[in-house]
């Protein structure tokens, strides 16, 4: 045979294997946009027909956004609706740390007053904290202990919880166990940890998820993400809102 007709079927075959291949591929398509990933996130996690994209976890603003050391706010976002809560102070109602989210208001006042009611009297120790004001924090705590161990229980500015207006420190009146691990076993500690869900309320860094919160156990700060979330976050038994959302 010569080369020239030798040449002709093997182009032939080629050309053959060459598209039916083209045609078994899988198609290339653009990766999901975010839209499109919360759908499929949400079709696989919602077979008890919660909704996980009811609300944005991106937008300031609002109740569901995650913050946290890879997902900031911007440096200027001030919550519109910053009130002073009808709850006990532990500071004077102008310091703008007792400041809060008016939306979660009601839950707050019908938190304090269910401890009250249960004998534990619960104080709003830190709540809203400006970019400003997180940052006099954090540099204090970096010059005291250093930027490393800052690291673990101070946000640095622009990615506190404090500046959504949605989280708050909660102490006792004796100011005893203050942002310290023993406020756990306080009579205010116990209550928080067995009740805050049913009024919106978790405790955003529990222990033992240091790897992914990023902060050691803070059992004295709450995180408001409305009762809806909040109960099905108990239900299953969920620690972080990262694992909650798949983040
Ligand atoms: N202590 C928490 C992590 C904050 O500084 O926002
Ligand atoms: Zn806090």
């Amino acid at each position: 045979m010569s080369h020239k007709k030798l040449t002709i079927p093997v182009i032939i075959i080629a050309a053959a294997v060459g598209g039916a291949f083209f045609m078994l591929r899988k198609p290339v398509s653009a990766p999901p946009t975010n839209n499109e990933q919360r759908a499929i996130t949400t079709q696989q996690q919602s077979s008890d027909g919660f909704d996980k994209n009811k609300y944005s976890t991106d937008e300031p603003g609002s109740v569901w956004q995650i913050v946290n050391k890879k997902r900031a706010l911007p440096a200027n976002y001030v919550p519109e609706d910053l009130i002073v809560p009808d709850v006990r102070l532990r500071l004077v109602a102008s310091e703008q740390q007792m400041k809060f989210r008016q939306i979660a208001e009601a839950d707050l006042v019908a938190m304090f007053n269910a401890a009250k009611e249960a004998g534990v009297t619960l104080v709003f120790g830190s709540g809203y904290r400006s970019y400003e004001l997180q940052k006099q924090f954090y540099d204090s705590y970096v010059a005291r202990d250093g930027q490393a161990a800052a690291d673990r229980y101070s946000a640095r500015p622009g990615t506190s919880e404090h500046q959504t207006g949605l989280s708050f420190d909660v102490t006792s009146i004796s100011g005893k166990c203050h942002l310290e691990i023993c406020f756990e076993d306080l009579p205010e500690g116990q209550w928080i940890k067995a009740h805050a869900h049913k009024y919106g309320f978790i405790i955003r860094y529990p222990d033992g998820k240091e790897s992914i919160t990023g902060y050691q156990y803070e059992p004295w700060h709450l995180r408001y993400i409305g009762k809806e979330l909040a109960n099905e976050y108990h239900k299953t038994n969920t620690k972080t809102l990262e694992e909650f959302f798949g983040l």
